[in-house]
């Protein structure tokens, strides 16, 4: 059981791994013809790491994360999710053990356009099967942690593509999940807006403890996280601190 005076980096430690990537590989088929895509990755992420993966074009970064996110399965390997065994469970399963664990958030933000920011942020709760006005007040108090208290009622179109970033990202903390997973988070922003966005990320990682997991092109978003996946053609070749990166 954990306590409330229980220090919380040993309740983490209790509460074992939050990511546990076993041999994973993963092939895409179209008829016949095989194409391998992942060799056999062995990551384990604990709870409140913040972790870049990087990688060449094609490497299978998005592939990964697909199968981090239960959007995609492994063709072979063994995926346990906060003590869950992702294989095993049903359709119906996996789709609450995503909704309740995991938020995305996307290199395009994919805010719903006709939507304000505050029902854009509401409506994972509203799937999630919680009342119109509840969803609304937490979703006020997520914009608001993200800056954007002023702007509840504007439409995604009348605020910046960085704004949007940030309100993808209240989207994406609304259920209060375990896990941020993030694919080129900062893909379709400039560099200073960038790393305002990185910036949120490392406060809610330094601040709430939040599992933070980025796929990055660039150097200067990676180096905020703390450690480094980098993958090769499938293959994982550096799993560490990012001080001891070479970036
Ligand atoms: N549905 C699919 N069917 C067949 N091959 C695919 C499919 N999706 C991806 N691939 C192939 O798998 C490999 C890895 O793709 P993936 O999207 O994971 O790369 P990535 O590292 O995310 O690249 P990028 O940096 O360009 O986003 C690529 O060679 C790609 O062409
Ligand atoms: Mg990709």
């Amino acid at each position: 059981m954990m306590s409330a005076v229980m220090p919380k980096a040993r309740a983490d430690a209790l509460r074992g791994p939050l990511i546990a990537l076993t041999d994973i590989r993963k092939s895409y088929f179209n008829g016949d013809l095989e194409t391998p895509v992942l060799h056999g990755v062995n990551v384990t992420i604990h709870h409140g790491e913040f972790v870049a993966i990087m990688g060449q074009s094609g490497s299978g970064k998005s592939t990964l994360m697909n199968i981090l996110g239960c959007l995609d399965t492994p063709t072979k390997g063994s995926y346990v999710l906060n003590g869950r065994e992702v294989e095993k469970l049903s359709d119906n399963e996996l789709a609450s053990v995503r909704n309740e664990t995991i938020g995305f958030v996307f290199q395009g933000f994919n805010l719903l356009k006709r939507m304000p920011l505050v029902d854009n942020v509401a409506l994972p709760l509203l799937y999630a099967g919680v009342s119109m006005a509840e969803a609304r007040k937490r979703a006020a108090v997520k914009l608001q942690q993200t800056g954007l208290g002023e702007f509840l009622k504007r439409l995604p179109n009348q605020i910046s593509g960085g704004q949007q970033q940030r309100v993808a990202i209240s989207r994406a903390l609304v259920c209060e999940p375990a896990l941020i997973l993030a694919d080129e988070p900062t893909g379709n922003l400039d560099t200073a807006t960038s790393s305002e966005i990185m910036n949120l990320f490392t406060r809610l990682n330094e601040e709430q403890g939040m599992s933070i997991l980025i796929v990055t092109h660039e150097p200067d978003v990676a180096k905020y996280a703390k450690r480094l996946v980098r993958l090769k053609d499938g293959y994982v070749t550096y799993d560490g601190p990012m001080a001891d990166a070479h970036l």
